[in-house]
């Protein structure tokens, strides 16, 4: 709003450089016209207004030469990522989370940015094989790390067992969460060969290795994964099929024609 506001108090005094008269001009507003307009109209509504010339060819020729304010960075560190088995040497504001280093700086955007609260688990990635938030994660604490995104999961161009799972089980709609799914249920089947506890595991002081984990395990543990469009049982399908490597079927089946005809028919 800071910026819109910026520009208002420049086209009010006139002191537009070349390229600027040209991006109002084409917006249709010059000279006069331009400071009448101004007048009569709030913040906001120029904001949504203008904001398709704002990310037009043009205003993008026009910023082009200024300095990328990304690079403007306080508190600068230099952090090591190794990501999907490559070193990214990075300089970074200290208070990068690694969400953003890999959406922003790797241009790793298959991890998703849902809530960016810890709340939603769209951002999941793995951390030394441990399934972590990447949003309450600062990239500074990741040197050495071995970090692994979706886009690291499958090798020499075949997917990983639990993306082909998803596929298979349908396991998404829009896909916005899978991403975060997968790497936690991928992480989550190393903790269950660990033996590692969970809120309903019953005797769990008897806990042994190679757990075989009830769809009520499979649940609470993939609890922190928010699938807005409601995927939860085919997630649960697909997961099951990969830690129990038994060839499970789809809980669902096409409907037949017969069935299409009478629900055309009801
Ligand atoms: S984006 Fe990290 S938990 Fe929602
Ligand atoms: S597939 Fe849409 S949010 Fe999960």
């Amino acid at each position: 709003m800071k910026e819109i506001e910026k520009w208002k108090e420049k086209i009010e005094s006139d002191n537009l450089s070349e390229d600027e008269e040209k991006i109002f001009n084409q917006m249709g507003l010059n000279g006069e016209s331009r400071r009448k307009f101004l007048k009569g109209v709030s913040i906001a509504t120029i904001s949504i207004w203008a904001s398709t010339y704002f990310t037009s060819d043009l205003f993008a020729n026009a910023i082009k030469d200024l300095p990328d304010k990304t690079l403007v960075l306080l508190n600068e560190i230099k952090v090591n990522l190794r990501v999907n088995d490559m070193v990214k040497p990075l300089t970074l504001d200290s208070r990068t989370t690694l969400l953003d280093a890999l959406r922003e700086r790797l241009v790793l955007t298959g991890t998703k940015k849902g809530c960016d609260h810890g709340q939603c688990g769209a951002c999941t990635v793995m951390i030394d094989g441990k399934r972590k938030l990447s949003c309450l994660t600062l990239a500074a604490t990741c040197e050495d790390k071995e970090i692994t995104t979706i886009e690291g999961l499958a090798k020499d161009g075949k997917m990983h067992p639990m993306q082909q799972a998803f596929l298979k089980h349908d396991g998404f709609q829009c896909g916005y969460c899978t991403p975060g799914q997968i790497c936690s249920s991928v992480a989550l089947l190393e903790e269950a060969k660990n033996g590692e506890a969970s809120y309903v595991t019953e005797n769990f002081k008897s806990i042994k290795r190679n757990l075989k984990l009830s769809e009520e395990e499979i649940r609470e543990r993939m609890s922190g994964n928010i699938c807005r469009c409601g995927a939860y049982n085919n997630i649960v399908q697909a997961f099951k099929q990969v830690h129990s490597g038994d060839d499970e079927m789809p809980t669902w089946e096409f409907a037949t024609s017969e069935q299409m005809e009478k629900a055309k028919n009801a």
